[in-house]
């Protein structure tokens, strides 16, 4: 049997070049490959986590969608569905949260984190943390075993979620017989983690982002605003922790990554590098940037790809759900 690659993200803001370098890209030309099988997803269930503007949901679901198929995702080639289309997800949830110990999720990352911020800031440890952060592991789970998935592409702060994964498939097996084939984490070590306008990990949660799909004017205007330190044109600049050269790296050739080194160290000025970084980005994305907002103009059209997506998914979870409910004891669905 084919190895099958499953991944998601989450809709719950407006898709940033690091979403596109560090997976949305990959992804792609890993689906081009044709002896693999590929399952991409929008997790919108997971996105009422942290966001509960109804609008803001919709709205990053399309843009999501339509950032997908921009970037060339072929749906002949992945199956491509919004998580919230598959009924069998949160069903296969519940019985996953019965095999899982909740010792084990009190030490998932995301809970902790929200608990390390509620210390810092002198709150009790559980203060505004919901059932469904904390639950999150589990739902994940979830969407990586419906599918049977052998290999789980994410980046490297994701790693904890997909062990979890593993441990649960273990569990129920265990409990019910080989059910499950248990999936791995696929880290791509040559996907460095994008950096932002500030110099830290391009990220919703620090409003540091450049969007996939900003227009020029816009796109140059961000590119001005990348930090830099005060060094004047003429003087050798670092490219170790420069985000500008960071970012440039992610989308430029070989051949222009090196002339740019070269070009740091006989002291470019700022402005004149930030115009190099604005040329490379604008270069790879403007064709896609047309296709988008030829999408977004057409929802519908990326809404019957959608429908389609899922409902080949679910010639899998369907079958697979059917099965398990016999397994726990449960009367099958007609
Ligand atoms: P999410 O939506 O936070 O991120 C989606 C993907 O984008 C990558 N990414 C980055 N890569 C490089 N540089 C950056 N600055 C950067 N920012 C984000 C992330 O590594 C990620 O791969 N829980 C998941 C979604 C999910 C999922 C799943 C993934 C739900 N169910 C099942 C795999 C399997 C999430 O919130 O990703």
């Amino acid at each position: 049997t084919k190895t099958r690659f499953l991944t998601g993200i989450t809709p719950s803001g407006t898709p940033h070049l690091g979403n596109y370098a560090g997976m949305m890209r990959p992804a792609i030309a890993a689906s081009r490959t044709g002896d693999v099988e590929n399952f991409y997803f929008l997790a919108d269930y997971h996105a009422l986590i942290k966001c509960q503007d109804p609008e803001r949901v919709n709205r990053s679901t399309l843009e999501i969608a339509a950032s997908w198929l921009a970037a060339g995702l072929n749906p002949e080639h992945v199956t491509f569905y919004r998580q919230s289309d598959i009924p069998e997800i949160p069903e296969l949830t519940w019985f996953l949260t019965c095999v899982t110990g909740k010792g084990v999720l009190n030490r998932a990352h995301a809970y902790k984190a929200a608990q390390d911020k509620n210390a810092e800031a002198g709150k009790e440890g559980d203060d505004g943390v919901t059932a469904g952060l904390f639950m999150y592991p589990v739902l994940m789970g979830a969407d990586i075993l419906a599918f049977n998935a052998n290999k789980v592409p994410v980046g490297r702060d994701q790693i904890q979620h997909i062990e979890m994964a593993r441990d649960m498939a273990a569990s129920f097996n265990h409990l019910y017989g080989e059910h499950f084939v248990l999936p791995e984490a696929a880290v791509d070590d040559n996907v460095a983690t994008l950096a932002g306008l500030d110099g830290r990990k391009m990220s919703k949660s620090y409003d540091n982002t450049i969007p996939l799909f900003s227009t020029p004017a816009q796109l140059k205007k961000l590119i001005g605003s990348i930090v830099t330190d005060s060094r004047a044109p003429g003087e050798p600049k670092d490219v170790e922790g420069s985000a500008l050269f960071q970012i440039y790296q992610a989308f430029a050739t070989a051949e222009e990554t090196a002339a740019l080194r070269q070009a740091y160290a006989d002291g470019i000025g700022w402005g004149d590098a930030k115009t190099l970084l604005f040329e490379c980005i604008d270069r790879e994305l403007a064709p896609l940037r047309e296709r988008y907002n030829y999408l977004m103009a057409h929802p519908q059209e990326v809404e019957a790809i959608l429908l389609k997506g899922a409902e080949k998914a679910r010639t899998y979870s369907g079958p697979l759900l059917h099965k398990l409910r016999g397994a726990v004891g449960l009367r099958p669905l007609t």
